[in-house]
């Protein structure tokens, strides 16, 4: 088990949150509820902004800057939030607090539930890579052969064409899968451009292999294609709105 520690209960204001760096430099925002003890990613799932700075009431927290909110029980997503927050298993060890890591593609929604079996023949399929800050993983009308899971780190979508260009409107979290046109059959080509923000890790699975092993599964097959539909109904209604 991979288990992180990430600070001391005395840092964590009774029902207040503070922000953390893990063993690791993994950060975190941390946040106690009566007894429990809870954490989740540090910057909200929809601009890059510290979840630290918003507002939490011992049960509801909320971003400042567009009034997005979350359980903090659940990390599930409230009102006028399109994303829910990415939890971090918590332990607490007398006055010490850790996190319990988990990988990125068993963190990933798009495989929840899928049997074991067909998780484990696309984790084979999966490469690891590392990119820096500022790197593009792919550009508009570039062949849509590999889907990427994000493991650490930031990327940024941009949609539209040429001097048009506007972010997408959304940030990813650990374990969202991106890149997808590789799962379509008719989306031979890229429609967004993916920059790394910061120094990221991810895996990169090709759509081709990763849809031959679901074919052979048809229950798990149907549960990512259902999942799948819900990705591309949120892709589009974020380039609709710009
Ligand atoms: S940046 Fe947090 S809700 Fe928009």
């Amino acid at each position: 088990m991979n288990k992180k520690f990430v600070c001391s209960r005395s840092q964590v204001p009774a029902n207040g949150m503070v922000e953390c760096e893990a063993e690791g430099g993994l950060k975190l925002l941390v946040a106690n509820a009566g007894d429990a003890y809870f954490a989740y990613q540090a910057v909200c799932p929809h601009q890059d902004v510290p979840l630290c700075e918003g507002l939490y009431d011992g049960a509801i927290l909320t971003c400042h800057q567009h009034l997005w909110q979350w359980d903090i029980r659940t990390g599930a997503a409230i009102g006028l939030a399109e994303a829910s927050l990415e939890s971090f298993p918590v332990q607490v060890d007398g006055d010490s607090i850790y996190v319990v890591a988990q990988g990125a593609l068993n963190a990933a929604a798009l495989f929840a539930g899928i049997s074991d079996q067909t998780l484990a023949a696309i984790t084979a399929l999966a490469k690891k890579e590392e990119y820096g800050a500022g790197n593009a993983l792919y550009n508009f009308g570039d062949p849509a052969d590999d889907f990427f899971v994000l493991e650490s780190g930031r990327v940024e979508f941009l949609i539209g064409r040429d001097e048009r260009l506007s972010p997408a409107g959304f940030m990813l979290r650990k374990g969202e899968v991106f890149g997808w046109a590789a799962l379509l059959e008719n989306q031979p080509q890229r429609i967004a451009r993916a920059t790394c923000l910061e120094q990221s890790r991810l895996l990169r699975i090709n759509g081709k292999q990763a849809l031959q092993v679901l074919e052979k599964d048809p229950a798990s097959g149907y549960v990512v294609m259902r999942r799948l539909s819900s990705l591309i109904a949120r892709y589009l209604a974020s380039s609709g709105s710009k």
